[in-house]
């Protein structure tokens, strides 16, 4: 039998502290119903290959110097996937199948839930056990890497799922019960590129610390505010702080025409608050609604734009379907 290892790991979407917790403020994610998934055969061939269905690409890996062969399609996402082999892979030949039901660049957490399946795929396949802490950390490490500055938030929710709340200490902690109100996530078909903006706000953070850093830790007790909210379910004080959150977010420059657009459609159809999820600069939204307008809110969208529905999910990452650590 050819030996074989399959993990997955959940897409995030964060509530609120997006680009603050970069620069260590608290923040608040929950891990998604949607999934990144890996699996690793020995090959029978003398190379590696990587393909993905859902994706629509397939390549021939050379894992020791990080490069690959196109044979099909767009390789979106390997960069994560070739800095994750050059530092977990023996380089012995192995066939890679990623499955990936949430967008590239839709603010979802793809590239976190990516990263955070293949390494744990990689510790199984050599039997190397991982706790989830460790797992978490060098998930970061990747997306460090390629994004050149990443705070741990996506790579940590994506590994550990749930509803999550993480300090300025960078511990997580997490919501006991599920937020009890339905969202929707809209997205626009202009990916968002989490390195550029990531860079943008540093850039505008140096320029103008005096006027940015207030900002930026304003960002952070709305995350704060926020988690006394959700403890006590109190909607409407959610609500207003999404809202602000937001309102700080454009003042960053990472709003585009397009997010604006869903922004405010929803907040007309009904929604409560309506704010960007992740990154920005194209991607996605986040609308809290209310049971009486939640289709209301998604049907709006719709008109021009698209509408994923997500629910968030207590289940983290899954090697051989069980949590690590493994052995
Ligand atoms: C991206 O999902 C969230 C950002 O805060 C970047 C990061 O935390 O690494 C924009």
């Amino acid at each position: 039998m050819r030996k074989m290892s399959v993990a997955s790991a959940p897409g995030k979407t964060i509530l609120f502290g997006e680009h603050s917790v970069v620069y260590d403020e608290p923040a608040i994610a929950g891990a998604v119903n949607k999934r990144a998934s890996v699996k690793i055969q020995e090959s029978l061939n003398n190379y590696s290959t990587l393909k993905s269905y859902d994706l629509g690409f397939e390549v021939i890996l050379n894992t020791r110097r990080g490069t690959y062969k196109l044979v099909k399609g767009k390789p979106g996402i390997i960069r994560y996937i070739l800095n994750a082999m050059g530092k977990f892979h023996d380089h012995s030949n192995i066939d890679m199948t990623l499955g990936l039901n949430l967008p590239i660049g839709s603010g979802l957490g793809s590239s976190a839930a990516v990263t955070v399946a293949t390494i744990a795929a990689l510790h199984d396949y050599h039997g190397v056990p991982i706790t989830k802490e460790k797992l978490a950390e060098e998930a970061h490490g990747v997306e460090q890497d390629v994004q050149g500055i990443a705070s741990p938030l996506d790579t940590l929710v994506s590994t550990n799922g749930g509803l999550v709340y993480l300090s300025r200490e960078k511990r997580i902690v997490r919501f006991d019960k599920p937020l009890d109100a339905p969202f929707v996530i809209g997205f626009t078909n202009k990916y968002g590129n989490t390195g550029k903006m990531v860079k943008h706000v540093r850039h505008l953070k140096d320029n103008y610390p005096e006027l940015i850093n207030p900002v930026i830790s304003t960002m952070g007790k709305i995350a704060n505010e926020a988690r006394i909210a959700i403890l006590k379910n109190d909607i409407d004080r959610i609500a207003d702080l999404m809202n602000l959150n937001q309102g700080l977010l454009d003042g960053l420059g990472v709003n585009t025409y397009e997010l604006s657009r869903m922004i405010y459609t929803a907040r007309e159809n009904g929604a409560l608050a309506s704010k960007i999820t992740g990154s920005g600069g194209g991607g996605s939204i986040i609308s809290l609604c209310k049971n009486s307008t939640v289709d209301n809110v998604a049907n709006a969208i719709n008109k021009e734009d698209s509408t994923i529905k997500v629910k968030f999910s207590g289940e983290g990452v899954l090697v051989n379907r069980r949590s690590p650590p493994f052995n």
